[in-house]
């Protein structure tokens, strides 16, 4: 009895195992690719009898895109170099003698944005006109937008916006060199447009324009000693030739200019003054000013530096100091020795003492100070009896 049993047990699952419709599972079950990537998705019989036979399906019986292949045994769909057409389900169906079983598969692709500009691909602008790029652009997540114009080895970018779903550059064309190859290009997590527009300009060469000259800083203050650079840019077609000169004194003697840029050396302070950037072509000139002043240290000198006197006289020593104010000054008897208590001083640098005792008589030092540096100068004073 017992043994029958068994063999009834053993022999329903032998029937289980071999006469049992087909269980397929996919992996992976779902995946997400970028646009122009491949990627494969396999179906795998996990039971029922064989033989067994694989195919796939897309919902309402739509037929794989030309880009989607399914290998020799059915098992492997691949899709190649994905786009957005290729996304949804990927049923894969198992038949055998029966009957069927399913598994399904969903596949997104993920899209970069979508750019468009107008004009589209060629505009021509005449010289000394302008002109609107315009760039539209639409995705998910919202993309950052960038103009730039595309120059020898590098990209001048133009403007930029990580809000809004349009942009527009600004051309402004004075010379032949204004047109190029321009680009939006939109960018999200998901992908990287771009769209180009050729800016073709018209009529350049025989159209001169006038020269306009700047520079960033028109005043400047250097110490005495450092280098000082001056830059003038110049618009203007052909490009102007920029030559550098000082309002009535020559250029120092240490100087160097190359293009726009005037470097003096050791700057000192007859270097102080207007100095002017001359930009010129065959439309005319422009000229642009800058103001330089070059800060010194003080240099301090007494007058008189020795004074004679006698007991009960009085004095007056002037402590005169040449270099940027302000200048403080600052009299001290020379030794330690305290001063007489009918010392005065003034702000101005003055020392005058009167009563003059023999024990007046000594050194006094004068120091002078300005946010640079200081300097002194000693004066003597001897009191006779
Ligand atoms: C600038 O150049 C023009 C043309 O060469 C000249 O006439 C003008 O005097 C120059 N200006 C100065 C400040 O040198």
């Amino acid at each position: 009895m017992e043994v029958i049993k068994s063999t009834l047990i053993f022999s329903s699952l032998l029937l289980t195992v071999f006469a049992q419709k087909p269980v397929v599972s996919v992996e992976p079950r779902s995946v997400t690719v970028k646009q122009d990537e491949a990627v494969s998705i396999r179906c795998r019989v996990t039971s029922g009898s064989q033989p067994v036979q694989l195919e796939w399906k897309r919902p309402n019986n739509q037929p794989l895109a030309d880009n989607v292949k399914v290998g020799p045994d059915g098992s492997v769909l691949t899709v190649a170099s994905a786009r957005p057409g290729n996304q949804g389900q990927y049923r894969c169906i198992a038949t055998n003698a029966h009957g069927k079983g399913t598994a399904m598969a969903t596949l997104t692709v993920k899209q970069p944005p979508n750019v468009r500009v107008t004009p589209a691909s060629q505009v021509k602008v005449k010289v000394g006109g302008v002109t609107s790029l315009q760039c539209h652009v639409s995705g998910k997540p919202r993309p950052s937008i960038t103009w730039f114009k595309q120059e020898v080895g590098r990209e001048l970018v133009l403007v930029s916006t990580t809000t809004g779903t349009s942009l527009t550059a600004k051309v402004t064309v004075t010379a032949p060199q204004d047109g190029g190859t321009f680009v939006c290009r939109a960018q999200n997590k998901d992908g990287t447009s771009e769209e180009k527009v050729e800016l073709k300009v018209e009529g350049g060469a025989s159209v001169a324009i006038e020269p306009k000259a700047s520079i960033q800083q028109t005043d400047m203050t250097a110490v005495e000693g450092q280098t000082v650079t001056l830059h003038c840019q110049a618009t203007g077609f052909p490009t102007p030739v920029i030559t550098w000169s000082k309002l009535r004194a020559p250029l120092p003697w240490q100087h160097k200019s190359v293009g726009g840029t005037l470097t003096l050396n050791n700057v000192g302070r007859q270097d102080s003054g207007q100095y002017i950037c001359n930009a010129t072509n065959s439309a005319g000139f422009s000229e642009a000013y800058v103001q330089m002043e070059v800060d010194t240290p003080p240099y301090a000198t007494t007058i008189p530096d020795r004074v004679t006197a006698r007991r009960g006289d009085s004095m007056r020593v002037q402590c005169i100091a040449h270099g940027s104010h302000p200048i403080s000054f600052h009299w001290t008897r020379v030794g330690g020795a305290a001063m007489s208590l009918g010392a005065k001083i003034t702000k101005e640098g003055m020392l005058t003492i009167t009563q003059l005792k023999v024990s007046d008589s000594g050194e006094y030092k004068c120091v002078a100070t300005n946010y640079i540096g200081s300097s002194e100068t000693v004066t003597t004073v001897m009191v006779r009896e």
